[in-house]
């Protein structure tokens, strides 16, 4: 299997690994949503299963639950959690200041509800995803089905006074038809190219009746664990302000991640 992973597959995978480290015996984790965070399912699942780690589960999103059960993970709700330990998820963009954009794989909501409910939030990432301003990346927003269109007209007005370069926006498609959520609402992309000022934009859209959610991370992720096709791994702590390397050996003869389908 490792044989035939692109150096992009290589860095979420090491990241992955890495962020499983920081999981301990007992913990209510969050489960992430996306590729990335697939590997690390993966990961914590081999550890259950092989070393007989204790975990509780949250996942994000249905893909994520089916997951999760698959390798072996105890899934519970949120409402049954109350409250996680540590989420772990991946990222479309990272900053600097660990603000995110999330929801390419238009789980936004769920994930921005369960990173919210946890002590730690950590994001797994390869490098490819630090950006030096967040907004080349479209920021997805998850929107009510009524009135959509007047939502979106409305969005697209909003975004005129706002620090964006972009102010188009387009209705996420799955097929023919328009993408639908968890949640049964759809996913306007924002195309901004660059976003000024994350805090006041996330704020200004969910002020929007329309609007469930917006897919910008601000002041929510303490860590982000990156990684690099070669197996290098860095861990940068916002909060502790401390940077560390560390590399990641793949197995030789690794297959079990071989039915991977996220
Ligand atoms: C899911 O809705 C997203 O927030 C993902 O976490 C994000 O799109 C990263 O996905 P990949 O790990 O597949 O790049």
């Amino acid at each position: 299997m490792t044989e035939e992973m692109s150096p992009i597959d290589k860095a979420k995978f090491v990241a992955a690994k890495r962020a499983a480290d920081f999981v301990e015996d007992g913990m209510r984790v969050g489960l992430g949503t996306g590729s990335t965070a697939a590997w690390l399912v993966r990961c914590l699942g081999e550890q259950v299963r092989d070393h007989g780690l204790r975990i509780r589960g949250v996942p994000t999103s249905t893909r994520t639950a089916e997951l999760a059960r698959a390798v072996g993970i105890e899934v519970i709700t949120l409402d049954e959690a109350k409250w996680l330990d540590l989420t772990i998820d991946g990222a479309d963009e990272f900053d600097g200041d660990l603000n995110l954009i999330k929801g390419g794989g238009g789980a936004l909501l769920q994930e921005k509800i369960v990173a919210t409910a946890s002590d730690q939030m950590i994001v797994i990432a390869d490098i490819g995803k630090e950006v030096e301003h967040l907004g080349a990346f479209p920021l997805p927003i998850e929107v009510i089905p009524f009135g959509l269109q007047t939502t979106q007209a409305l969005v697209e007005e909003t975004l005129i006074s706002m620090d964006v370069l972009g102010r188009d926006s387009t209705l996420r498609m799955n097929g023919d038809q328009a993408f639908v959520t968890d949640e049964g609402n759809h996913i306007l992309d924002l195309h901004l190219k660059r976003i000024g000022n994350p805090r006041q934009l996330a704020l200004v859209l969910n002020q929007m009746p329309g609007v469930v959610e917006n897919g910008l991370f601000v002041d929510i992720c303490d860590k982000v664990v990156i990684g690099f096709g070669d197996g290098r791994v860095e861990v940068r702590d916002i909060n502790e302000g401390t940077v560390a390397q560390d590399r990641i050996d793949f197995p030789e003869a690794d297959n079990l991640f071989s039915d991977l389908a996220d």
